[in-house]
């Protein structure tokens, strides 16, 4: 991305590594953060074509940069994003109070689906450990994985997994990250399924998994709305890049909102959407 973006884009980072998860929604649900929720079913489309085509029933998810648990929560159960909005900031609701029996009474009660695992991966500590003592995250690797490798302990947590997921994360975890999550799991050859905001490039990524023998698409009909812009400055910032980069940016100019851009990656003959192979191309 740019630098002018980077050093207007919103700067939500005050709010990723706290004990309890009430300022990350604050701060999220202030800009409409949505794209967990407009993720879902594009997720759950996916993870049943992933089913069919490898005679699965049990996932294991990988979700870069999980922060409290989010995909885990939505994705696991009938939840929205917006019931979590309300029960984490509502006066009533059962997530306000910071008492960790009633968070996890919580997500016991919306009976968690067990046939969807999830590990997460992200260097806020205290935000994976919230998700893994509310029974959303089945195992968390705490991580900056653009600064060091994974251990052999995080590796074996890696191992076997079925889908790589990530939203709102690209431009903090780069082809450093994804690298070595996937070095660490492709005897199972996971698919990676990616929402990378506007104007984050994906090109990197997509190259360093065609390196594990996988074809990165993006399927333009999966975009998905992210967030407002926060001021006019950032939308100006993004606009700019957007039109630099010659990323279509008819949404943006018309909603107010920034959107995310949806990347799969898989194994030749197991890709089954989109018709934009960003990666081949290049590296033929
Ligand atoms: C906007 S939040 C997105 C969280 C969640 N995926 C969602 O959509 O609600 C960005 C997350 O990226 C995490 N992050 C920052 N640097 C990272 C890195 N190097 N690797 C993985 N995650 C990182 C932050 O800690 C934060 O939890």
């Amino acid at each position: 991305m740019r630098s002018s973006v980077q050093w207007v884009k919103h700067d939500f980072s005050g709010a990723y590594n706290r004990k309890w998860p009430h300022a990350y929604f604050r701060a999220h649900l202030a800009l409409d953060y949505t794209i967990p929720d407009r993720a879902k079913p594009v997720f759950e489309r996916i993870f049943a074509d992933y089913r069919r085509l490898r005679n699965k029933t049990e996932l294991k998810i990988v979700d870069i940069g999980c922060s409290y648990g989010v995909n885990a929560a939505l994705l696991r159960s009938d939840l929205d994003l917006d019931d979590l909005y309300a029960e984490y900031l509502g006066s009533s609701g059962s997530l306000s109070r910071r008492l960790d029996i009633e968070h996890s009474a919580f997500f016991h009660s919306c009976g968690l689906r067990d046939d969807i695992r999830f590990v997460g991966v992200d260097p806020s500590f205290r935000a994976v450990r919230y998700a893994r003592n509310q029974g959303l995250l089945e195992g968390g690797i705490p991580a900056d994985l653009e600064a060091r490798d994974l251990t052999v302990k995080e590796r074996c947590a890696l191992a076997d997994a079925d889908i790589i997921i990530s939203t709102g994360c690209v431009g903090y975890a780069t082809e450093r990250t994804f690298a070595r999550v996937y070095k660490a799991s492709a005897a199972s050859r996971p698919w990676v399924v990616v929402f990378a905001m506007h104007p984050f490039s994906y090109d990197d990524i997509a190259t360093t998994l065609r390196e594990f023998a996988l074809e990165t698409r993006l399927v333009d009909r999966f975009r998905q709305r992210q967030r407002r812009f926060s001021t006019t400055t950032e939308r100006q910032a993004i606009l700019t890049a957007m039109a630099e980069l010659g990323i279509e940016d008819r949404l943006e100019r018309t909603t107010g909102y920034v959107y995310a851009s949806c990347y799969i990656s898989a194994p030749p003959g197991e890709v089954l959407y989109g018709r934009t192979l960003i990666s081949a191309a290049k590296s033929q």
